[in-house]
């Protein structure tokens, strides 16, 4: 008789990783998400996961989630320094370790960044690295996994910004010199690591970069997708400071600023060192090319 399938709690299920990890694992777990909004992620999650109403600030609702689950991926954050940040990336990392003590949950793949790993940061990587070392001191079984920048089809961030900006307007703006470095992964090869760690208790109290085969710089960036789209972008480079004000008046006037300080500190930076590839290979799996990642585009 085959065994029952083991039950995944998803937060953040309605993200842009989310979605796609949900697709991903509803084939081989019972997945569970807990959501905000229960009747807009019906429409964007599949049919056969379960949907748990709750919030990242509500501990009795992280408590309901987890209850019965066998592990829990947690991608739910914040990630432009809006005023509640700290509540729900740091504050939801306490309720959700406690959550999981309490049920006897101890597996998790903790979803982290290379925001927390920039030498100035934002409240974005300042309050990644919190909860990174929540989970790492929680005494669970805790994967954590510190992509760098992610892309993929439907991309609300770097890369979609970008290549609609590269498709519409005259020229784009870039913040700094243009030469900051990533290791940008598709979604699907970020995807791909979490069910792998999932399956992998190996991997449990351990920290991994997660990133594609090419490093390339923020200018280097443009240009492939200006290619992408049979173009030579028009690059306007805006100085550090010109930006970080822009940004700290958008904190001012919007909630969630479609440009924060945190956005401008990983602009302009590089991530130190390290071994992007080390998950893929302990997995068995192998990051897919930018080019042939890039080729169904992110928007
Ligand atoms: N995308 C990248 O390039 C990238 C790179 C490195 C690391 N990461 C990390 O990967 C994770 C997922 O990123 P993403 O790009 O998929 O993010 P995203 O598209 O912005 O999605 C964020 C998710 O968190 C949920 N959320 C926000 N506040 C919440 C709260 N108070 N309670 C419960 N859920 C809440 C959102 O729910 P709603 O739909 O209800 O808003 C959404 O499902 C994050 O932890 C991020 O730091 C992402």
């Amino acid at each position: 008789m085959a065994e029952p399938k083991k039950t995944i709690l998803i937060t953040g299920a309605t993200g842009f990783i989310g979605r796609r990890l949900a697709v991903l694992l509803a084939d081989a777990y019972s997945v569970r998400c807990l959501v905000r909004d229960a009747v807009r992620a019906k429409a964007l999650l599949p049919a056969a996961v379960e949907l748990v109403s709750g919030d990242m600030t509500d501990e009795a609702s992280l408590k309901a989630a987890v209850a019965g689950v066998d592990a829990v991926v947690h991608l739910a954050a914040l990630k432009s320094d809006e005023p509640r940040i700290a509540a729900v990336n740091v504050g939801g990392a306490v309720s959700l370790v406690a959550a999981c003590r309490a049920a006897g949950v101890r597996r998790v793949i903790n979803v982290g960044s290379q925001a927390s790993r920039l030498p100035r940061r934002g409240a974005y990587g300042d309050t990644k690295a919190q909860s990174d070392e929540i989970f790492s001191g929680s005494g669970l079984e805790v994967t954590t996994l510190l992509p760098s920048v992610v892309y993929g089809p439907n991309d609300p961030g770097v890369f979609g910004k970008l290549s609609r900006v590269t498709a519409s307007a005259p020229f784009v703006p870039v913040i700094g010199d243009g030469s900051s470095r990533f290791q940008p992964v598709h979604v699907d090869d970020a995807c791909a690591v979490i069910a792998g760690c999932l399956r992998e208790p190996k991997t449990a109290g351990k920290s991994y970069s997660v990133g594609g085969p090419e490093t390339i710089t923020l200018d280097g960036l443009i240009d492939l997708i200006g290619a992408g789209l049979g173009k030579k972008p028009l690059k306007i480079h805006i100085p550090e400071w010109a930006a970080m004000v822009i940004a700290h008046f958008l904190a001012l006037v919007r909630g969630s600023p479609p440009l924060s300080v945190s956005n401008v500190l990983g602009a302009v930076q590089s991530a130190p060192d390290a071994d992007y590839g080390a998950i893929f290979a302990e997995l068995g799996l192998k990051p897919r090319a930018l080019a042939d990642g890039m080729k169904n585009g992110p928007i």
